[in-house]
């Protein structure tokens, strides 16, 4: 039996999908109350209760970990980090036989700079529990952009904080989901870092126009300049932790501070398949 932490998220319920395909057992976790009838999951807070988790792995194959994104109306930096330590603590002294974890491009070991920070220090802490670890380190997640359309009556306009024809490394859930899921059924248990991306490299600019052939419509790219990102954040009601922290991270992004990975994994699934496939026909 395999568990799958964020079971009902983007890519754990697409790592569902693909298990119960080849009917194979799993554990899907979650706090949503529907699920509470369902023999395939079990309703609880993994991050206040750890010790549940742990009782689930003594007789799991292996375990798809997912840190829940951290509400950033709050402490986002401190939120995930809790939630990262109750990860680990579920999942130490258990006899599961290996992990495989959803991290990030450009995961840094300085802090405060959003998910890049936390899955840096989540990657971390899951090389120290010497159980066999897959660390998947995903590229930016091409549904980042659906919550970035705004409607208007004829057209549409897309809002990136990122330069229009900056090349972004971007998978769609379900190929990160596809490649998790192999390497946690597989026979292999081995340490391994992962970079996972599509096909292709989009800038913002391709993101629009893919968008614009979609909906048959021509839509605007609205950019929000470096020293507007404040305003934005705050306008979200982001937390002025998070605020600075969020800053840091696009920062790295746009500047593309990082390597980027020569040989990656390259999914499938291209951003014009991606929006078709999730931008639903009442949208055209
Ligand atoms: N966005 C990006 O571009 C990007 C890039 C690289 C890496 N990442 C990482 O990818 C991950 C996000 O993946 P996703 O999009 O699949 O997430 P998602 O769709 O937001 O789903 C989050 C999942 O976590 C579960 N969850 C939240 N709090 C929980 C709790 N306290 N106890 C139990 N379950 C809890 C939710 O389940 P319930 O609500 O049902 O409990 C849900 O299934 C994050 O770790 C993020 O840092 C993101």
């Amino acid at each position: 039996m395999y568990v799958i932490l964020g079971s009902t998220g983007n890519i754990g319920k697409n790592v569902i999908n693909i298990l119960t395909r080849k009917s194979l057992d799993y554990i899907g976790i979650t706090r949503n109350e529907s699920f509470q009838d369902n023999a395939n999951y079990r309703v609880f807070d993994f991050i206040k209760e750890p010790q549940k988790l742990s009782e689930l792995l003594q007789e799991a194959k292996g375990v798809f970990v997912l840190n829940p994104p951290a509400n950033p109306k709050g402490d986002f930096d401190e939120q995930e980090r809790i939630s990262i330590d109750a990860i680990i603590k579920g999942i130490s002294n258990t006899h599961v036989s290996k992990i495989i974890a959803v991290s990030t491009y450009g995961a840094t070991p300085y802090p405060l700079c959003g998910d890049l920070s936390s899955l840096y220090y989540l990657d971390k802490q899951l090389r120290k529990t010497n159980i066999p670890t897959v660390i998947v380190r995903s590229a930016y997640h091409m549904n980042n952009w659906l919550s970035a359309i705004r409607n208007k009556k004829d057209s549409f306009t897309l809002t990136t904080l990122f330069d229009t024809d900056l090349k972004i490394p971007m998978i769609a859930p379900e190929d990160l989901a596809e490649i998790c899921a192999n390497h946690l059924i597989s026979d292999n248990s081995i340490n391994q870092t992962i970079f996972a991306e599509a096909p292709e490299r989009y800038s913002p600019l391709e993101v629009l126009q893919n968008l614009s052939s979609f909906l048959n419509t021509v839509g605007k790219l609205l950019v929000i300049p470096e020293n507007e990102w404040p305003i934005f954040y705050r306008q979200l009601g982001f937390s002025e932790t998070a605020i600075k922290s969020f800053c840091n991270m696009t920062k790295i992004t746009q500047n593309q501070e990082y390597k980027l990975p020569e040989h990656p994994y390259k999914g499938k699934i291209t951003l014009a398949t991606f929006i078709n496939k999730h931008l639903n026909t009442n949208a055209r």
